[in-house]
């Protein structure tokens, strides 16, 4: 039979795939052990770190390359060897880094059955360059992971409010900007609804080069957005719809008055992402909610709606605000 590799035992294949469709976390737990080991080895002198990072003597057999586990390691954290040797000496930050990739991707979350649940993590603040390069690595893979195997309902959900916020207007008119727009799962929805006149923003690009493929924005932007300006214009458009933009280490609160600055006085902005974010990830509990309140007080904008949704993924909410610019 078929086997994978985990840990130090060996799991027959058709097993896994059986508990990990019934119970996804599985593969979070196996990653991050896997990664955790690569962390304890690296921090210490012994056959293992031999056989990880050197190389033994004498030939391999001829035949298909096995995986090992440095690719595994290496498509996991998107680092070069180097750069992972350097991140696995500091205990803490590998330990960190461990987690976040098991999560990272919607079908590895940190929920019941692993020993780390999301809301007793710090999740390390990853810098935009490195999410970027996550996407970029994941980009092949992401539709298939996410709209196949994990039915995620935001794009859909995404483009539903916005129908529902743009109301009578004309949708082929509506000037829409897809902020962190990915392969363009959301922007694919709103074609559906009507809306034609659509751009996209986002850091990584091959995620964007995949969207580029579709032929349905008509300007993509490969860009970062926080709180320095894109190259857009002030007051430039009519909406701006953001599915799944906000999740540990990609969009901050101190992007929204960016996003503010490039819509129009009465148009409205569209955020949708996993609820769950809201409440455990130490950079928006208590933080991302109140700040947008704040831009409320300050006149800047005002709440429309603030709609839970079930099964963002099987079992998790989703949430959709909506906010009219002022
Ligand atoms: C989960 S995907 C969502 C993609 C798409 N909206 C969808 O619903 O499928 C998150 C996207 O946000 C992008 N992203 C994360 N942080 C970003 C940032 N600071 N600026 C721009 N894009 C960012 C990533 O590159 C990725 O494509």
């Amino acid at each position: 039979m078929e086997v994978l590799q985990v840990g130090l035992d060996w799991v027959p294949h058709l097993t896994v795939l059986h508990i990990f469709r019934c119970n996804e976390p599985l593969l979070a737990t196996v990653k991050r052990r896997k990664l955790q080991w690569f962390g304890h080895v690296t921090r210490h002198d012994n056959l293992a770190k031999t056989i990880l990072q050197g190389t033994l003597e004498g030939g391999r057999r001829r035949g298909r390359q096995k995986k090992s586990w440095q690719d595994n390691i290496a498509e996991w954290t998107s680092l070069s060897l180097s750069e992972r040797l350097a991140a696995a000496r500091n205990r803490r930050a590998w330990r960190q880094i461990s987690i976040f990739t098991a999560t990272l991707s919607p079908q590895r979350p940190g929920g019941e059955g692993t020993r780390f649940k999301l809301s007793n993590m710090s999740v390390p603040r990853l810098l935009s360059e490195e999410t970027a390069k996550c996407y970029d690595n994941w980009s092949g893979n992401y539709e298939k992971e996410l709209m196949t195997q994990l039915k995620c309902t935001a794009p859909r959900e995404c483009a539903d409010a916005m129908e529902k916020t743009m109301g009578g207007s004309n949708r082929k008119e509506v000037r829409v900007l897809d902020v962190a727009a990915g392969t363009g799962l959301c922007a694919e929805e709103l074609v559906k609804k009507g809306f034609t006149n659509i751009d996209a923003v986002d850091g990584s690009q091959g995620m964007l080069d995949l969207a580029e493929k579709k032929q349905i924005y008509r300007r993509l932007i490969c860009d970062f957005v926080g709180p320095k300006p894109l190259d857009i214009e002030n007051n430039t458009y009519d909406a701006i719809a953001c599915c799944s933009g906000f999740a540990a280490g990609h969009l901050k609160e101190d992007c929204l008055p960016e996003l503010i600055r490039v819509v129009k006085p009465g148009g409205y902005i569209v955020i949708t992402f996993r609820e769950e974010w809201l409440h455990h990830y130490e950079d928006y509990k208590d933080k991302l909610e109140p700040a947008m309140a704040r831009l409320q007080d300050k006149g800047l904008w005002e709440r429309v709606s603030r709609e839970v949704f079930p099964n963002f993924y099987p079992g998790k909410n989703g949430i959709t605000i909506v906010y009219k610019v002022l």
